[in-house]
């Protein structure tokens, strides 16, 4: 069972149930495209210790040469990518796989994640890459989008437990049900579009509490995730809101707006796909 970590600095960690160390904190490059490079470089010269990639994002190589051009060790750094599913199952999983470790240049990725439960082979993928783990490609292994049926049809088939798994998480989409699922199982949770996309900056609740805290709307919307546990990773393509959008660890939001916050979660809404409610045979886990 895991409780809530909350992360205390950027260089916050915690332990995943196959023993891997991972930041708590991080920067995600969904459309970080040109500048990826000097972004990743300029975040992690600012302390971030983990970058969240995919084949999806077309960008596994600007995240490889930002690390190089950070001058830091690679070693130093915890990357995330995550597998596109698709109908070409293990030899389309190992061969991308390949791809992006050649892109990273790096003879292994820290965490590689399933991008989401559809393709109909996600069954077969993993088992490909459980393999890939043993043989060092691959450090921990975990999924994404994965709704409390996906995970249990994991279990159901046999397959290792995921060490992670990657969903939505804002004040209006908390996915409770798979929060709580994962924490009974030892399995972290790590939220994506923390900010909601952006498309929550103008909110008039986020923009109330943030005015009484004297911080942005941007800081409040990512300290409510940091406030939960979750391990989170607000997307900038922006050199210069790397700095404030880490600057959630020195203050916390009181209980009484926390409430207020949470209460958003009662009209659910989403930035984004929703594939946690897929079919086991669009999944490929029956
Ligand atoms: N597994 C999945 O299916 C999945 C799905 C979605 C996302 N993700 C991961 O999660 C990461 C974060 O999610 P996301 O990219 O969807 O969205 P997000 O982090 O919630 O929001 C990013 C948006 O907020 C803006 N922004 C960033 N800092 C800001 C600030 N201080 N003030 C105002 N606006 C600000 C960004 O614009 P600028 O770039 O112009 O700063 C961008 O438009 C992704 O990059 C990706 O790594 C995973």
């Amino acid at each position: 069972m895991t409780s809530r970590l909350i992360a205390t600095s950027l260089t916050s960690t915690v332990t995943l149930n196959d023993g891997v160390i991972m930041p708590l904190f991080g920067l995600g490059v969904y459309q970080v495209d040109n500048n990826c490079p000097d972004v990743v470089a300029a975040a992690i010269n600012q302390g971030y210790q983990l970058i969240d990639t995919a084949e999806f994002y077309a960008n596994e190589d600007g995240v490889g040469n930002g690390i190089k051009q950070s001058g830091k060790k690679r070693e130093d750094i915890f990357i995330v990518s995550k597998w596109w599913p698709s109908s070409e199952g293990e030899k389309g999983v190992i061969k991308t796989l390949d791809t992006c470790l050649q892109s990273l240049q790096s003879s292994y990725v820290d965490l590689y994640l399933l991008h989401a439960p559809q393709g109909r082979h996600c069954a077969e993928a993993y088992r490909a890459l459980i393999e890939a783990k043993k043989q060092g490609k691959i450090r921990s292994l975990g999924v994404s989008n994965f709704g409390v049926v996906h995970l249990k049809a994991l279990a159901k088939l046999g397959l290792d437990k995921p060490s992670v798994n990657q969903i939505e998480l804002h004040p209006w989409q908390q996915k409770k049900d798979i929060v709580n699922y994962c924490r009974e199982h030892n399995i972290v949770v790590m939220g994506y579009s923390p900010l909601a996309k952006g498309q929550k900056i103008q909110d008039k609740t986020i923009g109330g509490i943030a005015n009484k805290l004297s911080k942005t709307p941007a800081q409040v919307l990512i300290r409510w995730s940091v406030q939960h546990g979750f391990i989170t990773i607000p997307k900038t393509s922006q050199k210069s809101r790397l700095q404030s959008n880490a600057d959630v660890f020195d203050w916390s939001i009181p209980d009484e707006d926390m409430k207020v916050l949470d209460a958003l979660g009662n009209t659910p809404w989403s930035c984004t796909w929703d594939p946690t409610h897929n079919s086991l045979k669009e999944a490929g886990l029956e």
